[in-house]
């Protein structure tokens, strides 16, 4: 009777997942922290939305009413970027974006970028978005992961294409357009 063997490998493997199992499952009735939750406790209705949103940023880092300042710089970079620089920055827009962003290549124009959208008005007033991914700027497209947000955006997922309007070379000046595709509830 190979199938009810002790030692046959399936048979020993099938005990070991069932009492790992079974010690999860202990482990995690027993813990005083953690709880199971079904989503409509918090509210959370299927099917999920997807939006879409649209709109530009005026990034302004020379002149008058400056967007973006630098606020660190590393001690030495390499000539093709300014490898190491962090920038933060608050455009006013309808949707205020306060955002970080950091020079993260040595060979590129890229930015490891990590910013908030916190919306002012609308139907999403009050809430925010959280993106954060690399930027290289001098391409046509940059795709960057929306990582969650508050209010209605909690549990948020998506993405973000960033497509450079216009772009100063002289001042460094830019309007950025932006298309975010968000899955929320
Ligand atoms: C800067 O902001 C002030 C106040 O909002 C405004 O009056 C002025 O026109 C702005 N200047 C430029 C160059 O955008
Ligand atoms: C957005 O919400 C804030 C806080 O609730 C409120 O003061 C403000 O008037 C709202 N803005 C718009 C444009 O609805
Ligand atoms: C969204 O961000 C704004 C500005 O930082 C903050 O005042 C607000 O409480 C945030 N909303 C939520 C739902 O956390």
């Amino acid at each position: 009777m190979a199938e009810n063997h002790p030692e046959h490998p399936s048979a020993t493997a099938f005990l070991l997942i069932a009492l790992s199992l079974i010690s999860t499952l202990a482990a995690v009735e027993s813990n005083p922290f953690s709880r199971n939750l079904s989503p409509s406790s918090l509210g959370l209705k299927k099917p999920e939305k997807l939006s879409h949103l649209h709109f530009y940023f005026h990034d302004v880092v020379t002149g008058k009413n400056v967007t973006a300042v630098r606020v660190a710089k590393a001690p030495t970079t390499t000539k093709s970027s300014p490898f190491g620089a962090v920038a933060v920055m608050d455009d006013p827009w309808t949707i205020s974006p306060r955002w970080i962003y950091a020079l993260a290549s040595q060979t590129e124009a890229s930015l490891l970028m990590a910013f908030n959208f916190a919306f002012v008005e609308g139907k999403y007033n009050g809430s925010n978005l959280s993106v954060l991914g690399r930027n290289p700027v001098f391409s046509a497209v940059r795709e960057m992961p929306v990582i969650g947000g508050s209010g209605v955006f909690r549990f948020a997922r998506g993405y973000a294409e960033a497509r450079t309007h216009t772009f100063d070379l002289k001042t460094g000046n830019a309007v950025v357009e932006y298309n975010v595709y968000v899955f929320h509830y």
